[in-house]
């Protein structure tokens, strides 16, 4: 489907194929953050190995992961590519409050980038006082301070990023201390797989490559000056849509949504009898992946024909073998392309101004 937003909007205000436009607005240096993601995960793979989890963390009989924003995704990542093999149930929670099942049976995994994040903090001593097993994963801060006094494992991570920034880092670390916890095979091929396939993506979609063939920069063109909406099929591409709207909102500084197929079947669907000016202010992206349930890539292309009002519907597929390289080549197209995006609006995709906003009033 052809976009249309220069019929809406003009011509763009940038040259997305220009060094210097890219250069000159990226002042927080994001794009070498995105553009390393590929040594960052083999990194975190290193750091986490050197990390001794103590016999009595292994094969607890259920996993919660708690962390906000950043540092909750790779949770969500953890938990829906071991779901089908994990014998024990995995939780993440977002929020001060743990769920009542938390106990001394209870694998805890504490990721906070910075340490200092009250949410998670609260709930740090709340899994200490019902005996968790805690593992801290940080770059410092108060949650480093805490593990090191309480003498529970931790995970230190380099610090100097935005949080969002250092997905290697939280993701791949966590996967390791579910490995070393006993609760699921080791994933050493699967990473190195991971990382050779976010090697070749960087040529793909990074800068140097015209927007001609870079999907990136052509999807950063059909989000320009339209509302985002991302689907996916439930389990980890849904958790990559989940990440897509993230870094949209903080790169992009704009709005973008998501959904999962098949629940938004069930409702959002009917969302789209809306008035034609508000389906032509959305844009469709379907992240697709070769695994998944072939009513599912039935219901994508039956999907397809009820969103058709919007400016564009544009497909993302997954490469690779293993799921966790086809899960993290998803998140990467959405990574270059929230960035792109950026540019387009003329903001530099570092400096999220209104969360540091949010937590200085709450500290008052
Ligand atoms: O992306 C961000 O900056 C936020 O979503 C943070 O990750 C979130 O506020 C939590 O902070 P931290 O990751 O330091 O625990």
């Amino acid at each position: 489907m052809q976009h249309d937003f220069k019929a809406k909007t003009g011509e763009l205000p940038i040259d997305l194929d220009n060094p210097d436009s890219i250069a000159s607005m990226d002042a927080g240096g994001m794009l070498s953050a995105i553009s390393g993601l590929p040594s960052q995960c083999r990194e975190a793979w290193e750091i986490a190995s050197t990390v001794t989890i103590p016999a009595e963390y292994r094969n607890r009989e259920n996993v919660i992961s708690i962390g906000m924003g950043g540092s909750a995704i790779g949770g969500d990542l953890v938990r829906t590519l071991t779901a089908s093999e994990m014998n024990q149930p995995m939780t993440v929670i977002r929020g001060y409050d743990i769920p009542g099942f938390v106990s001394d049976k209870t694998l805890a995994i504490l990721s906070s980038y910075s340490g200092n994040t009250e949410e998670t903090l609260t709930a740090y001593e709340s899994c200490n006082k019902r005996g968790a097993k805690i593992v801290a994963i940080t770059s410092g801060g108060r949650l480093a301070e805490l593990a090191r006094k309480d003498g529970v494992p931790l995970v230190l991570v380099p610090s100097g990023l935005q949080p969002r920034a250092a997905l290697g880092y939280l993701f791949l670390t966590a996967l390791s201390i579910v490995q070393k916890a006993g609760l699921v095979t080791d994933k050493s091929e699967d990473v190195e797989e991971a990382c050779d396939v976010l090697e070749q993506l960087v040529g793909v979609l990074g800068p140097s490559s015209p927007a001609e063939v870079n999907q990136s920069k052509r999807l950063a063109m059909h989000m320009f000056g339209r509302i985002p909406v991302i689907y996916a099929a439930v389990g980890f591409p849904a958790a990559a849509a989940l990440r897509w709207k993230c870094q949209i909102n903080e790169n992009s500084k704009t709005h973008a949504f998501w959904n999962e197929i098949p629940e938004m079947n069930h409702n959002e669907t009917v969302g789209w009898s809306a008035l034609d000016e508000i389906q032509k202010a959305l844009c469709v992206i379907f992240l697709r992946d070769k695994g998944e349930h072939p009513r599912i890539a039935k219901r994508f292309e039956i999907t397809k024909s009820i969103v058709k009002g919007a400016s564009s519907i544009n497909d993302v597929h997954s490469l690779g073998r293993s799921e966790l390289a086809r899960l993290l080549s998803l998140i990467y197209v959405g990574d270059f392309a929230s960035f792109y995006l950026a540019l387009l609006y003329g903001v530099d995709p570092t400096p999220v101004k209104v969360i540091e906003f949010l937590k200085s009033e709450l500290a008052k």
